[in-house]
């Protein structure tokens, strides 16, 4: 498996996808490619000069790329909405956005800013473009998780993580999020014999923004992946044909084991709920367990 590049992709011709967060690290490698292999990219950025700046960087490389940019705003319900009230057609969504690492602060709905951007912006999103994504066949959502799922608890009773605050295990909790929403919503498109796969991804520590190693960075980013080998996962589990949903897919290829905590059902019906009443976002189709 280690032998897959992105020359081993599919064509994409006729497929839109949305890739979250493609100005910046994985995420900008991530659109590239996929607009190589013909599919019409939607560069969804909440800065509109990076947005643009992401597609000349795509048509620079690939100058017959379907590339376009669309505002989203994942730490603001409203922009989310806006968003996906604008998007026509859908058959791939890579939810690759997201923050790490930063000090305790809130989203414009008052979520704890990490596990509001990376788990309920995306969940949302998701929610929102489920029935153009279920009009399409064969479609896909590929949620970028982490190892550092791991390290994430999920207090159902602090959400807002006022009683005890960590960078990195707020960190950690958003990336458990993000698998235990992947694999409830593959059981949920089972159930309901949709034809859509949910795949989670570990791109790998990658040389990226998110990474904040100080004034060693230049150094420490010797022994990181680059944005493209990071970019992989994304890309292996958006297109090709031996990917099964539910599969965790991290460097090189391999599949991961989830933790237990993320393989919990119950944990994941329990954060499904709580996260439909937050957003105010119902799946349509596949929202009974
Ligand atoms: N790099 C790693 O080692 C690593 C390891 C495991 C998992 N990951 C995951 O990989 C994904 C991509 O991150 P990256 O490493 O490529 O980092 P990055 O370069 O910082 O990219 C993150 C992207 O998310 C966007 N974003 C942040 N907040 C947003 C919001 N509220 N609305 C819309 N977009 C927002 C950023 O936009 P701005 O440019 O406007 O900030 C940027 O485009 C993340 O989900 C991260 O958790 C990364």
């Amino acid at each position: 498996m280690t032998t897959w590049t992105p020359d081993d992709m599919p064509r994409l011709d006729g497929r839109t996808a949305i890739v979250t967060g493609a100005n910046s690290g994985i995420g900008l490698p991530t659109a590239l490619e996929l607009a190589r292999h013909g599919a019409r990219v939607i560069v969804a950025a909440r800065s509109d000069a990076k947005g643009a700046e992401a597609v000349a960087a795509i048509r620079r490389a690939v100058p017959a790329a379907r590339a376009e940019h669309a505002r989203l705003d994942l730490a603001d319900l409203a922009s989310v909405r806006a968003f996906a009230e604008g998007v026509d057609e859908v058959d791939l969504l890579v939810n690759n956005a997201g923050v790490g690492m930063k000090a305790r602060s809130l989203t414009k709905d008052g979520f704890e800013l990490q596990f509001g951007t990376n788990h309920l912006g995306h969940f949302a999103l998701t929610g929102l473009l489920l029935p153009k994504l279920l009009a399409r066949p064969g479609a896909r959502v590929v949620t970028v998780s982490s190892d550092a799922h791991a390290r994430g608890r999920l207090d159902f009773d602090d959400l807002t993580l006022e009683r005890g605050y960590g960078r990195m295990s707020a960190y950690g909790r958003s990336k458990l999020a993000n698998l235990l929403f992947t694999l409830e919503l593959q059981r949920r498109a089972e159930r309901a014999q949709a034809d859509l796969k949910s795949v989670a991804t570990h791109p790998g520590a990658t040389a990226t923004n998110i990474v904040k190693v100080g004034p060693l960075k230049p150094l420490i980013a010797l022994f990181l992946l680059s944005p493209e080998t990071g970019a992989l996962p994304s890309l292996y589990a958006a297109t090709s044909p031996d990917i099964r949903g539910g599969e965790f897919v991290g460097p090189k290829l391999r599949l991961l084991t989830p933790s237990a905590d993320a393989r919990s059902e119950e944990l994941a019906a329990r954060l499904w709920d709580v996260s439909t009443e937050l957003t105010g976002v119902r799946f349509e189709r596949i929202a009974v367990r």
